[in-house]
């Protein structure tokens, strides 16, 4: 596939071997003006902004996926497979179902639980278990452990439907699973398959089990500071 592809439109060279993946355009906006030093935005096809900039010194891009497991899936693919990116971390936001997670707190998701069916176009015969990166996990739990942050590392469960007619999510709880989100399973379904690393970690920005600590779109899309900077640290230049 030549590049540009259909959805990016930077060139060759353009991105950094790590790509910080947070879902809302205007939250990659907030990183690279935030933490990136000389950001020059690569994308903006359909507003998904891409910059790509220096953290201390450190080459790192960051880019948008939008919401859902089809979208991430189509930028992680293009990423990885057309533009040479070699690990993509999601910053992003979850529910959480898990009575020692409160609003703020971290999920680093070691594995992710889908109702979805990106991995059926693999063909496998079997249920495949989409994965984080096991060096960037560690090397995020270590982060963590130094920022005396509160975080907890396992499943997640990412769910294709928001609004749900039948279920709320909260059934996986009982499997161990911490929370939910919406792309983290297809992410890890493209690393796999593109031979790359990814790892999602997202803080907890509403508690099922504690609504009233639900954060507002505000707070989700500018305050989730420590995230972003224990992805930041782990990127792999
Ligand atoms: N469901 C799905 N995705 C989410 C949620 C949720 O409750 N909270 C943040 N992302």
């Amino acid at each position: 596939m030549p590049i540009p592809t259909p959805h990016i439109s930077a060139k060759a060279g353009d991105f950094a071997k790590t790509v910080l993946m947070p879902g809302d355009p205007l939250r990659s906006e907030f990183i690279a003006k935030t933490f990136l030093d000389d950001a020059v935005l690569v994308n903006d096809v359909r507003g998904v902004h891409g910059y790509t900039g220096y953290y201390k010194g450190k080459r790192v891009s960051v880019m948008a996926s939008g919401m859902g497991q089809p979208a991430i899936g189509i930028y992680s693919h293009e990423l990885f497979n057309f533009y040479g990116v070699s690990s993509i971390i999601r910053v992003g936001s979850c529910g959480s179902f898990h009575p020692d997670l409160h609003a703020r707190d971290i999920i680093l998701a070691m594995g992710a639980c889908t109702n979805g069916n990106y991995a059926s176009q693999y063909g496998l015969p079997g249920t495949f278990a989409p994965i984080a990166d096991f060096g960037l996990l560690r090397a995020a739990v270590d982060e963590c452990d130094k920022a005396g942050v509160h975080y907890k590392v396992g499943n997640i469960f990412s769910s294709d439907v928001f609004y749900n007619d039948t279920h709320s999510g909260m059934e996986f709880a009982k499997m161990g699973v911490l929370g939910i989100e919406m792309e983290s399973a297809a992410l890890y379904c493209n690393a796999a398959r593109a031979g790359k690393k990814a790892l999602c970690i997202c803080t907890v920005s509403d508690s099922f089990i504690y609504p009233e600590e639900n954060t507002t779109a505000e707070e989700r899309q500018n305050s989730f500071t420590q995230m972003m900077e224990i992805a930041l640290a782990i990127a792999e230049e």
